[in-house]
């Protein structure tokens, strides 16, 4: 079944989403060639405390696996689920995933964006563009009567005349309470299939996008994941509600 929020829950998840998107952007700023990794992750740490709430990654547990960040942290290669060092130093050119998911009053925010520091190549400009449009495409499929595989196939068309490998094995998801709720959205798929949407929904949509390949490769601390061909990947993500007239983009500061 999928959760249908209330006008109070809907209320709590505006006030969680709007922390975790004012989180997003301090962090954003804080980009900059010679921060480590690690630093970003303390800094995030007191922007939530700043904007009153607290991170959902923070001691996430999955299987015997605890996550140790307060919010991820994926750098060129990295897909997703990167985790802040202090000898991962952010260079010129390098594309860096921020992925800020905090829990407000009981309920989750979920956003995340690719930065890129300095000068990039412009095909590494081009996927994080296609990449936020794909979102922004994906967004555009939501409207009660459609199905999640309408979401799916937006996104799909949007990035596939580019032939960009498309990530599989990391799905977008309803939220609420918990950072992970049905239906999982992935970000390809068939028009017309799966649940149907309906207002009250609230969705996290979040295309993962590689220059090469769509395959990963899991990193050593079980959580960091990569590209398998080395080549650089992009991450936008959007907490939405679905409401009569369409989304409701939650996420924005
Ligand atoms: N937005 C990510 C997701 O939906 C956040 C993961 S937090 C972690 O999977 F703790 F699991 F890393
Ligand atoms: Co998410």
């Amino acid at each position: 079944m999928i959760d249908l929020k209330s006008e109070a829950e809907v209320n709590r998840m505006r006030a969680a989403c709007t922390a975790a998107a004012r989180v997003l952007q301090d962090l954003s700023s804080l980009v900059v060639p010679g921060v480590s990794t690690a630093g970003l992750d303390a800094a995030a740490r007191g922007l939530m405390t700043r904007h009153g709430c607290e991170s959902a990654c923070h001691g996430y547990v999955v299987g015997r696996l605890t996550y140790p960040g307060y919010v991820c942290i994926s750098v060129n290669d990295e897909i997703v689920h990167g985790i802040g060092a202090p000898d991962r130093i952010i260079r010129d050119g390098d594309l860096v995933s921020l992925d800020v998911v905090v829990r407000r009053e009981g309920f989750i925010g979920d956003n995340a964006r690719t930065i890129v520091v300095g000068n990039a190549p412009a095909e590494a400009l081009a996927l994080c563009r296609d990449t936020e449009n794909a979102l922004h495409a994906g967004i555009a499929a939501v409207k009660p009567g459609n199905r999640v595989g309408d979401i799916s196939a937006a996104i799909q068309a949007a990035l596939s005349p580019q032939g960009y490998g498309i990530v599989r094995d990391f799905v977008g998801h309803g939220v609420g309470r918990q950072m992970h709720e049905e239906p999982q959205i992935p970000n390809f798929g068939k028009a017309g299939t799966g649940p149907k949407l309906l207002a009250g929904m609230a969705l996290a949509i979040e295309p993962m996008v590689n220059l090469g390949t769509h395959k990963i490769i899991m990193a050593a601390d079980g959580w960091t994941a990569r590209t398998a061909d080395g080549k650089v990947s992009a991450h936008f993500e959007h907490t939405v509600l679905v409401t009569e007239k369409g989304a409701e983009i939650l996420t924005l500061p």
